[in-house]
């Protein structure tokens, strides 16, 4: 099946037989059902539902709510030997009414991998659905015939062994996710995300004490049944953002701290395409100290919020001097409106976690001024442009709607069969990444991490603020970044935006390591 023919027919799909029919719209014309796609659209960030549309989507009230956060427990590996079963689950969200039914990973002890540098691991991991899947280690620079992209399915009823040899100096918080071609947004949005840490045996902060603790952002598309929507049209243009947002797998939970205490946060967007700008209030400032590679060379100073794109990681310390809620504010991150109007959604402000304190005051902790050496990468060999742009074209043929929609790098959509270039292991490269479009992009790479060098806006190019090893730097509309990235392992990479619709509709390249 080729592209068009794809876009196609998952149109058709959409009006025809999947909104219209369970909205109660199937004898409307097809230009009410764009009207109605697009009230869809408005209601995605959680704006007020409007009378037609509140009996499809969730009221976020019908959710079990203020329960103990969870934390993740680690899987069992024995000798390094894991097995992880991607299987059919589910989980009661509504507090009256049907568990939702989710795709999930499942594994000995928990579904967090928690490990050491130059652990070497082995997870099989055995497919219990009916359709491919692949397991992608993001961000952890592992052999390329164990990274998990597209050419590597694991078909369904199968089994496959990855082996994790875990870098030196990448103590890091990471994450697992399928990789599937044009199937990995669907499978995301359906529950397949997991955590995992890579921990070094010098932590300058582990070392003082500090507690730590993980938390995995999610945000399912969820109906008033509590189950996980179908990916609309208009998602598939704008990214999956979810109406509602989890922590951890719950819906606004509660955590209990000492009073004073200070804690090392791991923060993980797990999300397909929801942008967090996260914020515990200007009295709970944050202060970062890690990115997607581990530690920064020493602490940022404090800010009073965040912005974390999708497949974004950032570790922070905070310290709770009052009771609090975390945040996510409004972020405009753009918006496609299909040429038809389609109603941008409101971003109103939500509420993730609660934060109270209990217990005896601990005291304060002062963070250590340098945290871990960070050698900036030399001078680059080769300069690369990836120019990211949408192409969306519709029409009538043969009385039927047809839409083209391609998200594109410099001008192509992605293909299995077409390697885009070639690098040299051990080479520094410097990419430009230019989005040419009207909405944000966040680019990663697989493989080794970069370091951002410059961000360009109306034709001022700034410096970035700090030395950090990142495998995902949001793009915002129009921006040009610059980073240096250098490859130490051959084979092939994929490098693609981390909107997983866009993603799955062909804003993605792949390179091969000599
Ligand atoms: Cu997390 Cu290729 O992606
Ligand atoms: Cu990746
Ligand atoms: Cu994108």
């Amino acid at each position: 099946m080729n592209r068009r023919q794809f876009i196609t027919n998952s149109l058709s799909v959409t009006i025809a037989y999947g909104l219209g029919s369970r909205l109660g719209f199937a004898n409307d014309t097809m230009a009410d059902h764009m009207q109605h796609m697009g009230n869809m659209g408005a209601m995605n960030s959680g704006s007020k539902p409007t009378a037609a549309i509140a009996t499809t989507e969730i009221n976020p009230t019908q959710l079990v709510n203020s329960e103990p956060l969870k934390t993740f427990t680690p899987m069992v590996l024995d000798k390094g030997e894991g097995m992880i079963m991607a299987m059919p689950a589910e989980q009661q969200w509504l507090k009256k009414g049907a568990a939702t039914a989710l795709w999930s990973y499942m594994s000995e002890g928990g579904t967090l991998i928690d490990a050491f540098e130059k652990d070497r691991l082995s997870i099989q991991v055995m497919n219990h659905f009916n359709e491919d899947t692949t397991v992608h280690w993001h961000g952890i620079e592992v052999a390329s015939d164990s990274d998990g992209h597209p050419h590597q399915p694991i078909k369904s009823g199968k089994t496959r062994t990855y082996t994790l040899d875990l870098p030196e100096d990448s103590a890091g918080t990471y994450w697992y996710h399928p990789h599937p071609y044009q199937r990995t947004s669907y499978q995301a949005a359906h529950g397949l995300a997991a955590p995992f840490i890579i921990r070094s045996h010098n932590d300058p902060l582990t070392a003082l004490g500090i507690p730590e603790l993980l938390l995995m952002f999610t945000a399912p598309q969820l109906n008033d049944q509590g189950q996980i929507m179908d990916i609309s049209m208009i998602e598939q243009m704008n990214g999956r953002r979810g109406n509602v947002v989890m922590v951890n797998g719950q819906y606004q939970p509660v955590l209990s701290v000492a009073p004073n205490s200070t804690y090392r946060l791991r923060l993980l967007n797990a999300s397909n395409a929801r942008y967090l700008r996260l914020s515990f209030g200007v009295n709970t400032p944050l202060i970062q100290v890690g990115t997607e590679g581990g530690l920064l060379e020493k602490p940022l100073s404090a800010q009073n919020e965040l912005l974390l794109a999708p497949a974004e990681r950032a570790e922070v310390c905070v310290t709770f001097k009052e009771a609090t809620t975390l945040q996510a504010l409004p972020y405009d991150s753009g918006w496609m409106d299909g040429g038809m109007g389609w109603a941008k959604p409101v971003d109103s402000t939500l509420t993730l976690l609660t934060v109270e304190l209990k217990g005896e005051p601990t005291k304060a902790i002062n963070l250590p001024e340098t945290l871990r050496p960070i050698t900036p990468l030399g001078e680059a060999k080769v300069t690369r442009r990836f120019v990211l742009s949408e192409n969306m074209q519709m029409g009538m043929k043969d009385g039927k709607h047809e839409m083209t929609m391609e998200f594109l790098i410099n001008k192509k959509t992605f293909d299995m069969n077409r390697i885009d270039f070639e690098s040299k292991v051990g080479e520094v490269e410097l990419w430009e990444i230019v989005n040419n479009t009207d909405m944000d992009h966040p680019f990663h790479v697989h493989g080794g991490h970069f370091q951002v060098i410059s961000i360009e806006e109306n034709s001022k190019e700034t410096p970035y603020p700090y030395l950090a090893w990142k495998d995902i730097i949001n793009t915002k509309k129009q921006q040009t970044v610059r980073f240096k990235i250098k490859q130490n392992l051959t084979g092939l990479r994929m490098y693609h935006c981390h909107v997983l619709e866009h993603e799955d509709l062909g804003m993605m390249g792949q390179y091969n390591v000599l």
